[in-house]
């Protein structure tokens, strides 16, 4: 069972919406998925209040360090991938959560608090690897992305990034309606009314692609290569 993150130390980068659009369309393409909501003001949580019982779909609120490898372990029965939410911060309950994931999601909106947000993120990453070394598969997200930001310059971000060994998702998350909608209405892209939410078939289509990209990144069959323990030792020293 993949454990994906959604970091980034800077509120309103995109981490919650990201989260959510790759966990509703896991379990609309059949996969059992768990949604750890590890920040404290329950944006995911109050999704799932107000959205009712989703089809594979299972969040669990109010996550702490103390819980959260125990919720893991608890769900590599039941689910077939799992989310976690995180605050924007650099926290304990973050490097935990770092340090139990198979891969790292970084939401990057493109503005230099979001970059700056971003880039403390892979720091951290850094020093949790040169401190227990071992490995921390993560990458960069493209969120919010509009018509107004050109081709060109979404490709210096990823040139930069690249540059510095990052990987980027090659699927950006473009600014949509719909996507704000889900968190207003509750339910998912896919019970959403079409005529209602302009251009849903589009921001479908882009979620899509999204967890396709994940999907071929962490098949289901992924093997966990760090011991628990270990994970613990580093998170120690690094939080
Ligand atoms: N792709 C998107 N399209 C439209 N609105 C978005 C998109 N991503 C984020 N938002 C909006 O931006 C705000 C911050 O997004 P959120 O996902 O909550 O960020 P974070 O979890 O990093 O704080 C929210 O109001 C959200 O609805
Ligand atoms: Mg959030």
């Amino acid at each position: 069972m993949p454990v994906i993150s959604f970091a980034n130390a800077k509120g309103g980068a995109g981490k919650t919406t990201a989260a959510l659009l790759l966990a509703t369309e896991l379990a609309h393409q059949g996969y059992r998925v768990a949604i750890l909501d590890a920040d404290p003001q329950r944006w995911i949580s109050q999704w799932h209040d107000i959205s009712g019982p989703q089809h594979n779909i299972e969040v669990i609120s109010e996550v702490s360090v103390a819980s959260l490898q125990g919720h893991i372990r608890e769900l590599s029965r039941s689910a077939d991938y799992t989310i976690i939410d995180l605050a924007g911060a650099r926290d304990a309950i973050v490097t935990t959560a770092i340090g139990l994931s198979d891969h790292v999601m970084i939401p990057v909106q493109g503005c230099a608090m979001d970059a700056r947000g971003g880039a403390q993120i892979l720091d951290l990453i850094k020093l949790m690897e040169d401190t227990g070394k071992l490995k921390i598969a993560h990458s960069v997200v493209l969120t919010r992305v509009t018509s107004m930001v050109t081709t060109r310059a979404l490709l210096t971000i990823k040139g930069l990034l690249a540059a510095r060994g990052v990987n980027v998702i090659d699927t950006p998350i473009v600014e949509r309606t719909a996507f704000r909608e889900i968190f207003d209405c509750g339910g998912t892209l896919y019970t959403m009314d079409a005529a209602k939410v302009s251009n849903l078939d589009r921001a479908r289509e882009n979620a899509q692609a999204f967890a396709g990209e994940v999907m071929r990144l962490l098949p289901v069959k992924v093997i966990r290569s760090q011991e628990p323990r270990r994970f613990l030792r580093i998170v120690r020293n690094a939080a």
